[in-house]
């Protein structure tokens, strides 16, 4: 392989640029009644992740991708949220708190401490 093609190929295993800026998942899993992890849904998830999907348009924020997801795998923290690139976790409870993610975290680069989720943070049993 000559040195251009190198060039070429390496360019290429590089990792692209972002395709969002911010690509936020939000968990909208159900469980049935009863279950003992509880759900993100009957929290309230999917309010709240409509408000956040229409709040992240009226802001204009066209490379931020709020996304559905499937269960996230800290239901008893729910509703549970993760924002990519970083891989920061949020609980969240109302509009307010959706209304300070977006300004803060995604808008302006900071951190809702109040509302992250560490690894730490009661998760799963393992
Ligand atoms: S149901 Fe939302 S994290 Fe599991």
């Amino acid at each position: 392989m000559n040195r251009e093609a190198q060039d070429t190929a390496a360019e290429r295993a590089a990792d692209p640029p972002l395709f969002y800026r911010a690509h936020v998942f939000c968990c909208l899993n159900r469980r049935p009644s009863g279950h003992p992890r509880g759900c993100c849904r009957d929290k309230g998830s999917v309010r709240l992740r409509n408000y956040m999907k229409a709040r992240a348009k009226e802001l204009g924020l066209t490379d931020v991708r709020v996304n559905e997801s499937g269960c996230l795998d800290r239901c008893e923290l729910g509703p549970t949220l993760v924002i990519y690139p970083e891989g920061v976790w949020y609980t969240y409870r109302t509009p307010e708190d959706v209304d300070e993610i977006l300004e803060v975290h995604v808008i302006g680069g900071g951190r809702v401490a109040r509302l992250m989720l560490h690894p730490e943070d009661e998760g799963p049993p393992r």
